[in-house]
């Protein structure tokens, strides 16, 4: 027996490491037990990974939620479970695109006409490196999805959530946005050589600008809106990137991935404290690793680009950029302005 007992203790302490590692690594739960019963909160790309783990967590603590979503089939299976699972019957399906100016406009007409309130908005949905294409609209697909697909959304909701103040916009940026740089010349990649991974950065910076510059322009309105990266979360998002197809990653890095990469019910665990912790009442404008404030990147503080980021995105999209800059912004006149667009 005893022989056993040192690889066995060696074993043990090791493992017990690792797990304590893990966890610091990963940044924890979220402490907030706040409850949302009458809230409602809208979350894009909600039928998998960080966004689906958001919606359950969120309907657990009784909200209202409204998966925003481009494959129905399987938003309305990811609805159909946590409904069953969390006991809360008001989590339902939506389909909106955000790689198309109409699928925009159609989704948020039908919130204008069906929801009272919209008390938190989380621009969740996103495609990491994927290969060159363009949005319905002619954007570069991750500059249009991660970023203008989500300006847009929640540019047309801004009198609902003022309405419904206090209210909260969560934006999911990524650390990528460290390796990013606004090209506003080029910002689709139409002229330069294309590179996946410094477009995914490029629109991931945006964000954290756009949510900056979106900061100051609700001063005083009663919404918030805050940034945030979730950690490294295994997740779909690499779909597109050679390591999540190899042997090699699941085979010899898996002992290294269990450690380095959190569960996706874990990842979203920073978007839940953002949508409801108390401590997070008026505060706006910032950038949150994991559950932590962080400065971002400098250039992501810099706030002439965020200023020019605002007007190049007003311009892309055909918007009236006064409806915005004023108490109450009138979308349903932003949206019919856009219908030359789409
Ligand atoms: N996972 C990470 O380690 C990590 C790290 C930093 C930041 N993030 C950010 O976290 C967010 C959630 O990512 P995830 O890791 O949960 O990835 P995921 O599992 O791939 O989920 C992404 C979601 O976005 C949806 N989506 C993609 N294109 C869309 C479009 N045109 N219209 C509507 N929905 C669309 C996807 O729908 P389909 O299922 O139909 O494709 C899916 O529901 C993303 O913004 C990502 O950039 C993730």
């Amino acid at each position: 027996m005893s022989k056993y007992i040192l690889p066995v203790s060696v074993f043990g302490t090791a493992f017990g490491c690792a797990v304590l590692l893990k966890n610091y690594i990963s940044g924890g739960t979220c402490a907030s037990k706040v409850k949302i019963p009458g809230k409602t909160v809208i979350i894009t790309g909600a039928n998998t990974g960080i966004g689906k783990e958001t919606v359950r967590e969120l309907a657990r603590r009784g909200g209202r939620i409204i998966m925003g979503c481009r494959d129905m089939e399987k938003c309305e299976a990811a609805a159909r479970e946590i409904r069953g699972k969390t006991l809360n019957k008001h989590v339902y399906a939506k389909y909106i695109d955000l790689a198309s100016i109409k699928s925009i406009k159609a989704f948020v007409e039908k919130i204008q006409e069906e929801e009272e309130r919209v008390d938190v908005l989380i621009n969740n949905a996103g495609v990491m490196r994927c290969p060159p294409g363009k949005t319905e609209d002619g954007f570069d697909m991750q500059f249009g999805v991660n970023y203008l697909g989500h300006f847009l959304l929640t540019y047309l909701l801004l009198d609902k959530l003022k309405s419904s103040a206090p209210s909260r916009i969560i934006n999911l940026s990524s650390v990528a946005h460290v390796g990013g740089e606004m090209d506003f010349d080029d910002l689709n990649w139409d002229h330069r050589k294309f590179d996946t991974k410094k477009a995914y950065s490029q629109s991931k910076l945006a964000i954290v600008l756009f949510t900056r510059e979106l900061a100051k322009k609700l001063e005083g309105t009663g919404v918030t809106v805050n940034a945030l990266h979730p950690g490294v979360v295994a997740t779909d998002l690499g779909r597109h990137t050679g390591l999540h197809q190899s042997q090699l990653s699941s085979t010899v890095l898996s002992p290294f991935f269990f450690l380095f990469v959190k569960s996706p019910t874990l990842g979203a665990q920073s978007s839940v404290y953002l949508a409801v912790a108390k401590e997070l009442d008026g505060i706006s404008g910032r950038y949150y690793d994991v559950m932590t404030e962080k400065d971002p990147a400098p250039q992501a503080l810099d706030d002439k680009a965020s200023e020019r980021l605002w007007h190049a995105s007003v311009a892309l999209l055909g918007l009236n950029n006064q409806t915005v800059l004023h108490a109450h912004p009138a979308p349903l006149s932003a949206i019919k302005k856009l219908e030359t667009k789409s």
